[in-house]
């Protein structure tokens, strides 16, 4: 089904719809109606269930305004960058590089440099897509995504919008390692909105300006943590590696978790293990598995925290869209924040036995330092006390050379190594700082529920009518039941349509109440919106001496049975699953 008339049908059905309509509309800003925020918070909740629940690990709410120092330490200020190029006629802008990925056979056009992409532009006649004026000679410009704001009156502090649910984990893991009480691996997950200032927005949830993420922030010791692999390491996956995009006729990979990571195609078990996690929530939630593959990220595709990333890819429209990234983030980010921020990024890794070492201490006198060598003195300390923990051999010779600054104003001193005062002390060590590394899976709550709708939408014929309706998983559809009194004008049949509907909500069911209009055209709103279970109240359930009964009819057969109305809710409440 294509995009447009899932948006179409979204609108109609109340799942979402553009923002601010009565304001001519905001670009890249869309609102759940009431079915969709029902389907968006069960494809939540069921997330919740398989990632933070079922995994042990536990969920924080962090605020979505952080200030500027956080996006410095993260990288973000310096590379979160879309690539645009203005129209020069109608003023407007566009994303570059799928301009040319458009019209090329280049897949990754935001890997190359921005003249790269000018040139490309110009050779390729590439035309504005709003006016079609050619927009060879327009400048191709980094833009950063990041929404600016002040917190505080007047001059405040800068702040930004976060562009990633993950940056409110990283900054607080100094605290959240006390509740985990230091010991690795353990995981913090968050479902919560990011924000990104797209260029160019498009495809109803697919690219938004604000946008749900649901992310896992796995915390471990690259050298000893194992992930449980065993738990899905039978679970099948179509792989895409790097290695089979870049080669002439690539090929997919069908093969097995334990096996990929086996054979090295996935890098980490951390990864793998997360992959087949995934791909069977994937299932739970409704995806439709043949239009569902992971593809690992091109070298220069990859975000600027990321040494290898897997993305879960399904088929929507003929197009393969990104709906949740897996990335090694090792320590980068936690090695950042400690740099930037003033607290402790590290946890403590006590040894299984006290080890005793030699550690190169050094001691320099600064009374010799400091007039010799002025405003540097402070600086050449520290790095000969860098250099007496990396290389203490460096201290073998009369003179020891070491370097202050960096790029072009770095400079290379020779000191006296008398005056640096170099040592080896023995000590004993009950263990040592360590970085954690960051394995996570990312997901887009919006990008998940498109997904679902496309693979859900479905056309048949009953009883000789054509009938669209949407085979959306129990779990996840927006309501469980509708209830149907066949006529309005029996208090005996409306008086039992009532009691069944408070029933059904008594034991948690979301359910829909609809006595105007034929059955036939009752049934087919229901199943626009993919309610999979619809209740009707005839008088054959009434009469006659045994209990109370109703018919229930399933949405995908449209098969109907007969049962009894105080058994109802607990039949419907296992059906529903999750
Ligand atoms: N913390 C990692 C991270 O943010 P990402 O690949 O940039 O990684 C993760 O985003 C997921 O968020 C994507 O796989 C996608 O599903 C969703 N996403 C990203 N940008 C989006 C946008 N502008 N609109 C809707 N969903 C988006």
């Amino acid at each position: 089904m294509a995009s447009e008339a899932i948006v179409e049908l979204a609108k109609r059905r109340g799942f979402f719809f553009g923002s601010n309509g009565a304001y001519g509309g905001t670009a890249g800003f869309y609102t759940f109606g009431p079915q969709g925020a029902a389907l968006k918070k069960n494809v939540e909740d069921a997330w919740r269930d398989r990632f933070t629940i079922r995994e042990g690990n536990r969920e924080i709410e962090a605020p979505t305004i952080m200030p500027e120092a956080v996006f410095e330490a993260s990288g973000h200020l310096e590379g979160f960058d879309d690539m645009l190029v203005e129209c020069g006629e109608c003023g407007e802008s566009h994303r570059a590089d799928h301009l040319v990925e458009a019209v090329t056979e280049i897949e990754d056009a935001e890997a190359l440099p921005g003249d790269e992409v000018e040139d490309l532009i110009a050779d390729n006649d590439i035309a504005c897509p709003s006016c079609g004026t050619p927009l060879a000679g327009e400048s191709v410009e980094d833009f950063n995504l990041m929404f600016a704001t002040d917190i505080g009156p007047g001059d405040g502090q800068p702040g930004y919008l976060r562009p990633e649910t993950a940056q409110g984990i990283f900054v607080e893991f100094p605290r959240l390692k006390e509740y985990a009480r230091g010991n690795l691996p353990f995981g913090i997950t968050q479902i919560g909105p990011a924000y990104r200032n797209e260029i160019s927005p498009r495809g109803g949830l697919l690219r938004l300006r604000e946008f749900t993420q649901a992310e896992l922030e796995q915390f471990i010791d690259p050298e000893a943590d194992e992930p449980p692999l065993d738990r899905v390491r039978d679970v099948s996956v179509r792989l895409y590696p790097a290695t089979e995009q870049e080669a002439d006729e690539g090929e997919y990979v069908e093969t097995t978790v334990g096996e990929a990571v086996d054979e090295g195609i996935i890098g980490s078990p951390w990864v793998g293990y997360y992959l087949g996690v995934a791909k069977e929530w994937y299932d739970r939630v409704g995806v439709d598995l043949d239009r569902f593959r992971f593809r690992q990220h091109l070298a220069g595709e990859r975000a600027h925290y990321a040494s290898d990333c897997w993305d879960a890819e399904s088929e929507v429209d003929g197009d393969w869209i990104e709906i949740a990234g897996f990335s090694y983030r090792a320590d980068y980010d936690l090695s950042k924040h400690g740099e930037y921020g003033d607290d402790a990024f590290t946890v403590f890794k006590r040894y299984d036995e006290p080890k005793t070492v030699e550690r190169a201490t050094v001691d320099p006198d600064m009374s010799v330092l400091g007039p010799e060598f002025g405003g540097d003195a402070a600086a050449v300390a520290e790095a000969l006390e860098t250099l007496a923990e990396r290389d203490p051999g460096a201290f073998d010779g009369e003179t020891v050379s070491v370097e202050v600054g960096e790029g072009d104003g770095a400079e290379t001193h020779e000191v006296d190594a008398d005056v640096a005062n170099f040592s080896v002390e023995t000590v004993t060590e009950n263990g040592e700082h360590l970085t954690p590394h960051v394995v996570e899976p990312s997901f887009g709550v919006g990008r998940t529920v498109q997904t679902l709708l496309a693979h859900a939408y479905s056309e048949d014929e009953v009883d000789g009518e054509e009938r669209t309706y949407l085979s959306l998983a129990p779990e996840v559809a927006p309501q469980d039941a509708a209830v149907f009194p066949l006529v309005t004008n029996d208090e005996r049949l409306t008086e039992l349509a009532d009691r069944v509907a408070a029933d059904l909500r008594e034991a948690g069911l979301a359910v829909a109440y609809d006595d105007s209009g034929s059955i036939g055209r009752r049934y087919r709103r229901q199943d626009e919106i993919g309610t999979p279970f619809c209740v009707t109240i005839d008088r054959d359930g009434i009469e006659g001496d045994g209990d109370e009964t109703v018919t229930v009819r399933e949405r995908d057969s449209a098969a109907q049975v007969r049962v009894p109305a105080g058994k109802l809710a607990e039949e419907l409440v296992a059906l529903r699953g999750g």
